[in-house]
């Protein structure tokens, strides 16, 4: 009786593990545009083992049914990127607002089954988005937000960047995993449209994950005919020059569209004081959306919570910091990213903010012929929210919980009337004062030390302008090619300092000779290169600076200097290399003359440049030279 009631219970057991098709293994899906969102679509996948993998297709819902399908589609895109093999199948000649069911196969077995809807091609249709950024430090925040995306089923997600914190294989493989959470239970998959954040350390990360066409990462797309053109920008490349333009000419091509979204990483005005002004973007982008009648800027990187009422660049007594609030034509600027990224508090307001706070959100945006509206869905309080109903996606669902400030839940925006005026004649500036900005900075001591495992590479600057991004860049093949490792932009305080560690590369590659060099990008597009061999060489030239030798005895060497003001004293002996070989620090130095012996004895012999700073600037240099 008992050994009976075994067997019946192993066969239970046996039954549930035996699948009823063999699944591929495959992963990772997602579903992106890189034409006309109503008869294209890309679908992405990491191919994770088994061969010849093919994507089946069609308009009828077949299951994992793989002979049934009547479309059969090789990848035509294999990119092996962050420890993937992403695959992407991009499809044309679809039709409009239609639903597509897929699996994939391979030499394995058969994916789940999954679909996507293509966009409709006119403007009758309502559209559902939803907008937001920033998933890049919190996985379980950022997996609430995701699950939203699945119970909402918008027509597509616009997300504004910094995905992950580090931008590496491991990092990138748990976000995607994780965005799996927006399929729905049915196997309802949503496009979503990126944009880069200051956490993607190239372009070149989202164009071989999400097979972004625009190399330059700055596109538009249109969804529902004339109904909504989407602009999504670049704040990790210069604002201006050649992005600018092309911005330019898309709106003046676009007249004909309703609404007007635009999507970027910085916030041009962010809502707490922890981060920068981006009065580039306001310049280059801000007079474009007034000009051209932008109707939503959905921005990201603050981590806070912000929407504003409807403003256009402008000065005078009733501006803040550079905004004026117009309802008739102004810009709605919503933001300020929370898909899991650590809160900060908004302490910045401006007297044309409409309200702000600090919790996890994405913006829920639906858009008609009549009007926009702008929710912000408090994504942790939502965690039980049921779905929408498939067939009114507009009604919000039980639990699902809306920010509701004082200014309302509901911000809408209706249609603007098609006025088109000029942008007030102080914006933008002049070629020639970007000119002058330019040749007026200074970068001073750019350097790249080696502290065991990691490189420390440094510089500091005197007169930036506004709007200024770097790129450090490396080469490990003598200055041949180059590949950028980090992006920042500008501080611009009249004076900064910048530091990036070039973690773990000695290790990765030993006994190789690592060149850097920093790359600017101005506010115009103008881009300067700084490499650090130039440096040497105009350094080289040390023969300007006092001779000091050391003592051939003790090799001390005496250094004089004086402070006009109280400073933390830096002292570095730096190589040809502009490495340093040794240093000394004295920490709040009164006033006064001072003389100070470097011992040098473990110092290799040769040509060094002795700098001396004073809280941060450099106040003397001298020549040492140590001989045998
Ligand atoms: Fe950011």
């Amino acid at each position: 009786m008992l050994k009976n009631h075994f067997y019946k219970l192993a066969g239970i057991l046996l039954l549930c593990y035996l699948p009823s098709a063999s699944e591929a293994v495959t992963d990772k899906y997602r579903v992106m545009w890189r034409k006309d969102p109503s008869t294209t679509m890309v679908i992405g996948w990491n191919q994770v083992s088994g061969e010849n993998p093919v994507l089946l297709l069609d308009v009828l819902d077949h299951g994992q049914n793989a002979p049934e399908y009547a479309v059969v589609r090789k990848a035509g895109q294999i990119i092996e990127a962050k420890g993937m093999k992403n695959h992407f199948v991009r499809l044309e000649g679809l039709k409009p607002n239609t639903t597509y069911y897929f699996v994939i196969e391979d030499s394995e077995g058969i994916s789940k089954r999954l679909f996507f809807t293509t966009a409709p091609a006119d403007s009758e249709h309502r559209l559902s988005l939803i907008a937001g950024g920033d998933s890049r430090n919190h996985r379980q925040a950022r997996q609430e937000s995701n699950k939203l995306v699945a119970k909402l089923r918008p027509h597509c997600v616009l997300f504004g960047g910094d995905m992950t914190k580090d931008d590496t294989a491991e990092q990138w493989q748990e976000w995607l995993d994780d965005w799996q959470l927006t399929i729905a239970e049915d196997g309802r998959m949503t496009p979503i449209i990126v944009a880069r954040g200051n956490h993607e350390s190239e372009n070149q990360t989202l164009i071989d994950l999400f097979d972004v066409k625009s190399k330059d990462l700055y596109y538009a797309l249109s969804l529902g005919g004339d109904l909504l053109r989407i602009y999504t920008l670049n704040s990790l490349v210069a604002s201006g020059g050649n992005q600018k333009i092309w911005l330019q000419r898309d709106l003046q091509a676009s007249t004909r569209a309703i609404w007007k979204i635009a999507q970027y990483h910085f916030p041009m005005r962010p809502h707490t004081k922890n981060k920068p002004e981006h009065n580039h973007q306001m310049l280059n982008w801000a007079t474009l959306f007034f000009k051209f009648g932008v109707n939503l800027a959905i921005e990201s990187d603050a981590h806070v919570v912000k929407s504003t009422w409807p403003v256009r660049p402008g000065r005078g007594p009733r501006s803040d910091e550079g905004f004026i609030r117009d309802d008739e034509k102004g810009t709605v600027y919503v933001g300020e990213g929370c898909w899991g990224a650590p809160l900060r508090q908004p302490n910045d307001d401006k007297s044309w903010t409409r309200a702000s706070g600090s919790f996890n959100q994405f913006k829920w945006i639906f858009v008609d012929r009549e009007k926009m509206e702008v929710r912000t869905i408090r994504t942790n309080d939502s965690k039980w929210a049921e779905a929408v109903d498939p067939d009114n996606i507009f009604e919000t669902p039980v639990g699902l919980v809306l920010w509701n400030p004082p200014s309302g839940a509901v911000i809408t925006i209706p249609r603007h009337q098609d006025i088109l005026e000029e942008p007030p004649a102080s914006f933008p500036p002049q070629e020639e004062d970007l000119l002058a900005a330019r040749e007026a900075m200074e970068v001073l001591d750019f350097s790249a030390t080696r502290e065991g495992p990691r490189v420390i590479i440094k510089w500091s600057t005197r007169g930036e302008p506004a709007g200024l991004l770097y790129e450090l860049q490396r080469s490990l093949d003598a200055g041949e090619t180059y590949t950028t490792i980090s992006t920042l932009a500008s501080k611009e305080k009249p004076e900064n300092n910048y530091r990036v560690v070039d973690t773990g590369f000695a290790i990765q590659k030993p006994g190789k000779y690592i060149n850097y060099r920093l790359r600017r990008t101005f506010s115009d597009g103008k881009c300067v290169v700084l490499d650090l061999r130039d440096i040497h060489k105009r350094d080289g030239d040390w023969q300007r600076f006092p001779l000091i030798e050391p003592d051939p005895v003790s090799h001390d060497i005496l250094i004089k200097y004086s402070l006009k003001k109280p400073a933390n004293v830096a002292i570095l002996l730096l190589n040809p290399k502009m490495q340093a070989a040794a240093r000394m620090g004295f920490e709040n130095q009164n006033p006064g003359a001072y003389s100070k012996t470097f011992d040098l004895k473990g110092v290799p012999n040769g040509r060094y440049l002795l700098v001396i700073k004073a809280n941060r600037q450099v106040i003397r240099r001298f020549r040492v030279v140590k001989r045998p």
